[in-house]
């Protein structure tokens, strides 16, 4: 991913875990292509929008393989995921009706999108930096442990 990406996602919504950080970039910006897509072709494009949803699935899978690396309990935040995954698959579902409304399942996704952030994935954010200066503690402690044996 190229810095450039990083202009969709808004500062406060950075949790510091790059792997995260680059992925909610690229979800923000494959939003803002979808509906310039839209807007080009003045219809809803749902082949880009199904690239999407697949690639929110794939992040939501990450944020839960990463908890999962670091010990840190994963199943409220999981259970938002599937809330979130559905109500945005249904949304896009209803995209199949003449009637819909391109543009405000666009902004229905970005809602979702920001508030999850915003509530779930700041936490996660802090428990995986957690968990990780404690993996430095007790490495360091062994360390110290053994040298102290040593002397
Ligand atoms: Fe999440
Ligand atoms: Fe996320």
């Amino acid at each position: 991913m190229d810095s450039r990406s990083f202009s969709y996602l808004p500062g406060a919504l950075l949790i510091n875990v790059p792997e995260i950080d680059a992925q909610h970039a690229d979800l923000f910006e494959r939003l803002a292509s979808l509906k310039i897509s839209c807007i080009e072709h003045n219809t809803y494009m749902k082949e880009e929008a199904d690239e999407l949803f697949v690639t929110l699935v794939e992040h939501c899978e990450t944020e839960g393989r990463l908890a999962r690396e670091a010990g840190v309990d994963f199943r409220r935040h999981g259970e938002k995921h599937l809330a979130m995954l559905h109500g945005i698959r249904k949304r896009l579902d209803e995209m199949e009706h003449p009637e819909a409304d391109v543009y405000g399942v666009i902004r229905y996704i970005e809602y979702w999108l920001e508030r999850h952030i915003r509530e779930e994935d700041t936490l996660l954010g802090k428990s995986l930096g957690a968990s990780a200066f404690s993996g430095v503690v007790q490495a360091h402690a062994g360390m110290w442990l053994s040298q102290d044996g040593a002397c």
